[in-house]
């Protein structure tokens, strides 16, 4: 087994173990969350590049669920029809496309990196939800008024996931990941952190595991039997200073998960609180969570920092993750995947156009 040797899951074979992470792009020209010619050529280069799977950015569920006006969404048909020329010419390259469905929860209405971060008050703004009225707290900004879900309001973020991932798959996407990680709404309700709540949603941790549990019954029962669902997690809160989520929380909900039908844990970390201890994030900085979260049998993406052919090769060589997940190398190089099998001695994904070149 090595980073070239097709990975299976379900119905779906990708041509090697390299998987793009998502990225936001905060791209979408019009605020409406419609994809651009941005999305196809970001998205379309890196399956030329050779990536067996090539995941979207963060995709809004609603518009609420949006980090920043400029994301992406797919909360009605036209975001799908939207999306269709990206997931075809990802196909016609060989790739295999997977679409990450989020909803920000507290952390929405922000500004793009480029504009600056903060939260964006007045008409662009919106009014975030989440598990509790607790608002981000924004180091320098007036925090955002924030919507505590009731049962109704989170029956209908069940709902979103589910039709968003019925839209997923009209849009042409072979696989659906779950993002439940980095201080989302999801993980907000996973966490202790932020979730206080005394209900059904918030308490002990099957409590609040329900909601992500409810959201991927929701998802599995809606895809076919033969896509595979992800879900990304943040495997710790990185605060041992308080009662927060933990890697054996992480390690528990992931056989949860795969009992509900889940293929395939994507694991990050960190996100909830700004007053979080980032450990030295040097190369592969987040491989032992996989590692621990893998130990219960469930498949597992490693990501953070792997940057290098050999690094990503000898992950899937000694077993230490299914899935190699490369983010911000692939946005220095789009072709990652093709260097790394001509550097490594494999048959290289050129596409046909640039064999020439090679
Ligand atoms: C520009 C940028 C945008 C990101 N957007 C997302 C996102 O939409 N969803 C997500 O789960 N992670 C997102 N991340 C985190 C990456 O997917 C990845 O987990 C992180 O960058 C660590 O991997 P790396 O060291 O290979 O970049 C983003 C990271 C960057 C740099």
């Amino acid at each position: 087994m090595n980073l070239f040797t097709p990975f299976e899951s379900r119905d779906v074979t990708a041509r090697n173990r390299v998987m793009v992470s998502p990225m936001c792009q905060y791209s979408c020209e019009e605020e409406d969350g419609l994809a651009t010619d941005w999305h196809l050529v970001h998205l379309g280069s890196r399956a030329s590049g050779g990536a067996g799977i090539v995941m979207s950015e963060a995709t809004a569920v609603t518009p609420r669920g949006r980090i920043s006006p400029k994301d992406l969404g797919i909360w009605s048909d036209n975001h799908a029809e939207a999306l269709q020329p990206v997931t075809e010419f990802i196909e016609s390259q060989g790739a295999v496309s997977a679409i990450q469905l989020a909803h920000a929860g507290r952390k929405a209405s922000t500004n793009r990196p480029s504009d600056g971060h903060g939260p964006v008050h007045g008409d662009r703004g919106w009014t975030p939800v989440g598990p509790t009225a607790d608002p981000w707290p924004y180091a320098d900004d007036e925090p955002l008024a924030t919507e505590r879900l009731d049962t109704d309001g989170i029956a209908r973020i069940v709902d979103a996931f589910a039709d968003a991932a019925a839209r997923s798959v009209e849009a042409g996407f072979d696989i659906v990941e779950v993002h439940a990680a980095h201080g989302y709404l999801l993980h907000e309700f996973l966490s202790p952190v932020t979730n206080t709540r005394d209900d059904a949603y918030g308490g002990d941790f099957e409590d609040r595991t329900r909601l992500l549990r409810e959201v991927v019954t929701a998802v599995r029962n809606t895809v076919p039997e033969g896509m595979p669902v992800f879900v990304r997690i943040s495997a710790t809160d990185w605060l041992p200073d308080r009662d927060s989520w933990s890697v054996g929380d992480s390690a528990r909900l992931a056989r949860d998960l795969e009992r509900l039908g889940v293929d395939l844990i994507d694991v990050s970390a960190g996100g909830i609180h700004p007053d979080q201890q980032v450990p030295d994030t040097g190369a592969h900085y987040q491989v032992p969570y996989a590692e621990r979260v893998a130990e219960g049998g469930v498949p597992v993406g490693a990501v953070g920092k792997i940057t290098t052919p050999e690094g990503a090769d000898a992950l899937i060589r000694n077993g230490r993750a299914d899935l190699a997940v490369v983010g911000r190398e692939h946005l220095k190089d789009p072709y990652f995947a093709v260097h790394a099998a001509e550097k490594l001695g494999y048959d290289a994904p050129v596409p046909r156009q640039y064999t020439r070149g090679f």
